[in-house]
């Protein structure tokens, strides 16, 4: 690990929570870190599981040579009022907000802030995240090595142009979402054969688990593997024919295709006037 920088997390809820929990499994000192929360029951839990601080918005823009930003977006500005005035240029700024761009921080916050902007989701919490991470117009490369040492104690690392977040969101952002309904779809068709829904559910998941561990691991197309599985005049083959027939590969075009339209949608509500 490069030398350590102290970090303030922004707003400690499902994701900010998980990227403490792994910088502290990456080797993070509590003493390296604080959050801040609104309740302040949340806050003492936090404290009492993880042995860091919390702090008020200001001591953290004060204190860290690093802010990351983890609140909703929804609940960006009134952030941005409390940080503009507390934080010094010398700051890194780490967006996780989706749908936000570093064009909204550079405006808001003073003149020359390192911005860097991250989709992660939501296997964070697993420490199995997919995070895509993007410079702002005053981020340097150190900034972005930063970035993603950082977010590499929570999964994976791509660096991508801001111009590709829209297809980020759509693809590795709501991904998960993809593979749960697959997975609860499948486990519906065991259950139309009959087979108990523990059952079902059980020869699903491990399936999913396993194909995945082996997409990760061998290195092979995603062809290769299915093509291993499907022999000649065999029940893989009738299966394939049938998710064909209904157009399966077009609807999975057209549906992360509408989400990163939705994704330009609701970014266009923080492009200024
Ligand atoms: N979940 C995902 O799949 C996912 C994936 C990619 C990116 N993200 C991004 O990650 C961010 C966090 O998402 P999440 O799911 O972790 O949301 P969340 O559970 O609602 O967490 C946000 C936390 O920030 C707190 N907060 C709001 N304003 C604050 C302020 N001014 N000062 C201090 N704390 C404040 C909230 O407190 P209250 O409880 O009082 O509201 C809440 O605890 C979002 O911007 C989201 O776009 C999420």
């Amino acid at each position: 690990m490069g030398a350590m920088k102290t970090i303030g997390v922004l707003g400690a809820g499902k994701i900010g929570e998980a990227l403490l929990s792994g910088l502290l499994h990456g080797g993070y000192s509590p003493d390296d870190l604080v959050f801040t929360e609104r309740y302040p029951e949340r806050a003492a839990e936090l404290t009492k599981r993880y042995g860091v601080r919390a702090v008020d918005v200001r001591t953290a823009a004060e204190w860290a040579d690093v802010l990351v930003v983890a609140v909703k977006p929804q609940d960006i500005e009134p952030l941005l009022d409390e940080l503009a005035p507390a934080i010094s240029h010398h700051t890194l700024v780490v967006t996780l907000c989706a749908g936000l761009p570093t064009a909204l921080f550079e405006r808001r916050l003073p003149e020359g802030t390192s911005v860097v902007r991250v989709m992660p989701n939501t296997p964070m919490l697993v420490g199995q995240a997919m995070s895509a991470i993007s410079p702002g117009q005053h981020a340097v490369p150190a900034d972005l090595a930063f970035v993603e040492e950082l977010m590499s104690h929570v999964g994976k690392v791509v660096r991508v142009p801001e111009s590709q977040q829209d297809a980020v969101t759509a693809l590795s952002g709501s991904g998960p979402a993809y593979f749960f309904y697959l997975v609860e779809a499948m486990i519906d068709a065991g259950i139309l054969l009959g087979l108990p829904r523990a059952v079902a559910a059980q020869l699903i998941i491990q399936s999913a688990v396993g194909a995945a561990t082996m997409l990760a691991e061998s290195g092979e197309h995603p062809v290769t593997l299915r093509e291993a599985v499907t022999s000649p005049g065999g029940t893989t083959i009738s299966a394939i024919k049938e998710l064909e027939k209904h157009g399966v590969r077009a609807a999975l075009l057209s549906a992360i295709e509408a989400a990163r339209d939705r994704s330009v949608e609701l970014g266009r509500a923080h492009q200024p006037e």
